[in-house]
């Protein structure tokens, strides 16, 4: 009896982990997985309630430009401390870079 309750529950967890998996796998794969870590994590605890997060892994930005559009987005109402909003930026710039791959935002070009 007791027994047979506890590998009903063991399935339960093993079942809502692997939706969980799938949930985050489901990212378009044009996109690719986001890598994992601990900004991760924190990105799909506070940073899915008013958009999916795999739109904000079609972005690429430079450091200070994640750090602006976190603070935004903070000022939008999420939810995270200024220790959490270090650790998404560094994980967002680490991951998703500008497209020039420096880091930062390039300068404009002149015209001719
Ligand atoms: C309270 C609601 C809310 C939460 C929570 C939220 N966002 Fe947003 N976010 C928005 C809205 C609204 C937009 C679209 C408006 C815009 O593009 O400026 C947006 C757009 C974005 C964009 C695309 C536009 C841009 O400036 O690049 C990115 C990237 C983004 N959010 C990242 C994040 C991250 C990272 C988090 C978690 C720290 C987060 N968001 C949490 C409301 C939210």
């Amino acid at each position: 009896m007791n027994r047979t309750n506890r590998t009903k529950g063991v399935l339960g967890l093993v079942a809502m982990l692997a939706t969980g998996y799938m949930l985050i796998g489901a990212a378009p794969a044009t996109t690719g997985t986001p890598p994992p870590g601990p900004g991760l994590d924190l990105i799909n605890q506070r940073c899915g309630f008013c958009h999916t997060t795999a739109s904000i892994f079609t972005n690429h930005k430079s450091r200070d430009d994640w750090a602006a559009t976190v603070q935004q987005m903070a000022d939008r109402g999420a939810a995270v401390t200024p220790a959490e909003m270090k650790t998404i930026v560094d994980y967002l710039a680490a991951n998703y870079p500008a497209a020039n791959g420096a880091g930062d935002a390039p300068s404009p070009t002149p015209g001719s």
